[in-house]
């Protein structure tokens, strides 16, 4: 529980990533950028002929697509896509036939996701500003949802959980990547903002 408002903690977590959209330097305890896709362990053949922009401001905790292959053809929606590259690496499985959508809560990570998807081609993909709490697409849409660092950010945990699963088509895959707390934190960490977007 929290006295913080939705909005203030969504306040924070924007100003935060859209620092973020610029520079990962000095703002994560793990590694982030291509040393963090290396870390969590990203097929590094993969990432080999992305530009340095497309990884650099990668922050995600760990690896949506070594839960299960993603197939040609699906319809993918990556749920706070940050600067893009799981919606690239996306693109390329899915290839022509399919589709990526990408949502993300902060218009700075949007528009550097929108550059990124440009300069690695990846015309089948379109990022869009939009909260996990209310995603802009229909019921039963997606074969998958990838998703990498991002609800632990929501104050609104179940109601993103139910939006998620309401726009998976009925047999669609939630390939969820993200941090859990094993214990309730303490009001002195939830009634602080820094610590919501850490
Ligand atoms: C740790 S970063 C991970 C970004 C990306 N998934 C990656 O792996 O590089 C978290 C991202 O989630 C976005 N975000 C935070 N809360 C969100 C929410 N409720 N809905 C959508 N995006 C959110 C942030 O703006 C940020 O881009």
């Amino acid at each position: 529980m929290t006295d913080k408002s939705i909005e203030e903690i969504q306040q924070a977590v924007r100003k935060k990533y859209s620092e973020v959209s610029c520079s990962t330097a000095g703002r994560f305890r793990y590694p982030t950028g291509k040393a963090g896709a290396a870390a969590r362990g990203y097929d590094l053949s993969m990432l080999s002929d992305l530009p340095d922009e497309v990884l650099d401001a990668f922050c995600g905790v760990g690896n949506p697509f070594a839960l299960e292959a993603i197939q040609a053809g699906e319809k993918i929606l990556d749920v706070g896509c940050g600067t893009g590259l799981d919606m690239i690496l996306a693109s390329r499985l899915v290839g022509p036939a399919g589709r990526v959508c990408g949502i993300d809560l902060t218009p700075e990570m949007v528009g550097k996701a929108a550059a990124n998807l440009i300069r690695a081609q990846a015309g089948n993909a379109v990022a869009v500003v939009a909260g996990s709490e209310a995603i802009p697409y229909e019921d039963n849409t997606f074969d998958v949802v990838i998703s990498n660092g991002v609800l632990n950010l929501s104050p609104l945990k179940e109601q993103s959980l139910r939006e998620i699963f309401r726009v998976l088509k009925p047999a669609g895959r939630l390939q969820l990547a993200d941090i859990v707390l094993n214990e309730d934190l303490p009001a002195e960490m939830t009634n602080n903002l820094d610590a919501w977007s850490d």
